[in-house]
Parts: C-alpha cells; structure tokens; sequence
C-alpha cells in the first residue's frame, strides 16, 4: 500500500480508502453489522488507514460500526467524517450553521467513540449559510482539538477559494470515476495549485466497474444505484459493458481484478490523494485493498483514455 500525505496536513493516507456509505444500511439495502464490522477490520489488516464516513450513512448507524471496529486500534486509523447534512422526511437539507455542525461533531466524537476527528469535511455546500461562519467554527473546532484537518466535499474552486480565506483546507472529496470525470478541467488543476488533496469517490461507479453484473441489475426503490449512480440504466449501461470487455483484457493481463484496472486508474491520476472504496464485507475490502500493491502503466492509463472515449463517447 502507498501512502500520501493529504494536502498540507499531517495525515498520510493510504491510496486506497475505505467508504462505508452503504454499510450504513440505508440507501443500499440492509446491511450485516457483523460483516461490515469484519470488513473494517480487514481493510486496516490489508493496509487501509483512511475510513470514510458520514452522519447521514444511516443516521448515525455508519459511524457507529466504525466505532465498534476501531476499538483498540484507533491509533491505526485515520478517521474522516462529515457536517452539514441531514435529512427533513425524504429530502436532504444542507444545513452548515456554525449551530448545527457544532451540534453534530459531539454526537460524531460519541457515535465514532473518539475524542478527535482526524479529517472534518463540510459534505455539501450550503447556500443558505457563508462559508465564512462555517470556516471559522471549523477553525475554533481545530483549535479545541476535537477535529486535527479541515475537509470539505463537492465544493467547486470558487467556494474553496472562499473557504481557504478564513481555514486550511486539507482536502476536498468528490466523485470522480472513469465514467464520471466532470472534475477534470478545473477542480484537479486548481487542487493541485493549491495543494488540496482530492478524496475520489465511487471510483467502481457503485460497484459495476467491478464487472460482477452480467445482466441488468435490478435493485429496490430508493438504493442508490438508482438515482445516485445512473449507470445502471440505458444508455450508460450497454456503454459500460463494453468499456468493461476492455478493461477486463488489461485485468487479464495482470491476473488481476477489474476493479483493480478501474480504481488504479483513478488514484494515478494527477492530484488525487486516495480513492475511497466502498466494501460491505471483509472479502470486499480484502479484494479492493489489495488493489494498492500494483500500477498501471503509463501506455495502458493512455490506452484507457482512447477507450473510454471510444466506448463512452
Ligand atoms: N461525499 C459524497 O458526497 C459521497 C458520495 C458518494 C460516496 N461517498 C464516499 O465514497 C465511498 C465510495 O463510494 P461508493 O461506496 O458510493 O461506491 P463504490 O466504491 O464505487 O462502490 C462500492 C460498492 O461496490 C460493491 N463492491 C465493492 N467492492 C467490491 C468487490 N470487490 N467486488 C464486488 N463488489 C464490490 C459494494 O456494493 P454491493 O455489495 O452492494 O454490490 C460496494 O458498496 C462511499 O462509501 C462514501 O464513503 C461520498
């Protein structure tokens, strides 16, 4: 496993991170604490130090699990959670009060059974509140030690440019996968100017660039690959399958899995710090951790992009 220091903080993260927004059971069907549980505990075996997690990952229920799995080996982890987020009945309502977030680092610090957060992201803006106010409680909140770095996520380069006038910001965390690349022309050249370390996230598309799903999957109301990631519907999907018959040669090739060819090429690319992967099972995560101990080389990562382009167009 290689290990890269997260912007201008102190943490050294480990490429390859794990996500738990579906071990949070909602929004990703039910989940088996006892599997996830498993499932942390083998990614810090394999390597992985940097456990992401959020309050809205099952109300609570995500941070909970971490906290069960991390007891006594809390030193060998790297714990990033979120503010700023909750949900009013069915809708999402982004909420980054100084108030509020300040409410929810307590019950985080409980649930994760901490007294340091070590990286605290803002999860989405809130147009409501200025960054400004935001920036400073997360400062005041860094200051107290309860959080060591300041992270935000699905921030754009003008609102970062605004947050870093008033706080360091270690890291911005935002989805970018060989199917999702929106952040290339101006978020990556702007974090690498001003050494933000980007957190990459459903870097397997919610899991198909695993290339487990032969047919079209069908999954329940409300999972997130259904409105989350739409690669699951026409005409992503006939798309994907045939990015994934090349992508599985250069696997092949390797002996390795596919989705090892579809997370290396994001944590290659320029200006990310780790790729976060989801993993609901200690087989999961054994598998996906293990994509850190190889590379793609410079001709295939070129050979990708002709690829993607001609399959995805
Ligand atoms: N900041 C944000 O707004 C935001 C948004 C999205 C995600 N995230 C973070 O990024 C993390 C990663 O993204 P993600 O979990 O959405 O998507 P992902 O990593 O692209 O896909 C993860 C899913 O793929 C399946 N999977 C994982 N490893 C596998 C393997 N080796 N073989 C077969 N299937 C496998 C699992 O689901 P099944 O077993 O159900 O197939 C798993 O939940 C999240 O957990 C979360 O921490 C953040």
């Amino acid at each position: 496993m290689e290990y890269r220091r997260l912007g201008k903080s102190e943490l050294n993260v480990s490429v390859i991170g794990l996500g738990t927004w579906a071990i949070g059971g909602k929004f990703w069907g039910h989940t088996d604490e006892a599997a996830a549980i498993a499932a942390i505990q083998k990614a810090i075996d394999c390597g992985i130090n940097l456990i992401d997690t959020a309050p809205i990952y099952g109300e609570g229920h995500s941070e909970e699990i971490i906290g069960k799995a991390v007891k006594g080996r809390r030193h060998q982890v790297i714990i990033a959670t979120k503010c700023g987020a909750r949900f009013k009945g069915p809708d999402l309502v982004n909420d980054l009060t100084p108030k509020f977030i300040r409410k929810e680092v307590e019950v985080s610090l409980k649930l994760l059974g901490t007294d340091v957060i070590d990286l605290y992201q803002c999860h989405f803006p809130d147009p409501n509140t200025p960054i400004e106010e935001t920036m400073a409680e997360m400062a005041k909140m860094k200051a107290e030690g309860k959080i060591r770095a300041i992270g935000v996520s699905n921030f754009d380069a003008a609102l970062l440019t605004k947050a870093q006038k008033v706080a360091q910001i270690a890291s911005n965390q935002v989805g970018y996968s060989m199917l999702n690349r929106g952040i290339e022309n101006e978020l990556i050249p702007f974090c690498l100017e001003q050494d933000i370390g980007i957190l990459a996230y459903g870097p397997m598309g919610g899991g198909i660039l695993t290339g487990k799903y032969k047919q079209k999957p069908k999954f329940e109301g409300g999972d997130a690959r259904t409105w989350f990631y739409n690669f699951y519907e026409e005409p992503l999907w006939s798309k994907v399958q045939a990015l994934l018959k090349e992508l599985e040669k250069i696997a092949a090739r390797h002996g390795k899995p596919v989705s090892h060819v579809a997370v290396n090429w994001v944590r290659q690319q320029p200006g990310i710090a780790s790729a976060l992967v989801g993993a609901r099972n200690p087989q999961q995560a054994e598998a996906n951790a293990a994509a850190g101990d190889w590379q793609l080389s410079a001709e295939e990562l070129s050979g990708i992009e002709k690829t993607v382009s001609q399959t995805l167009g």
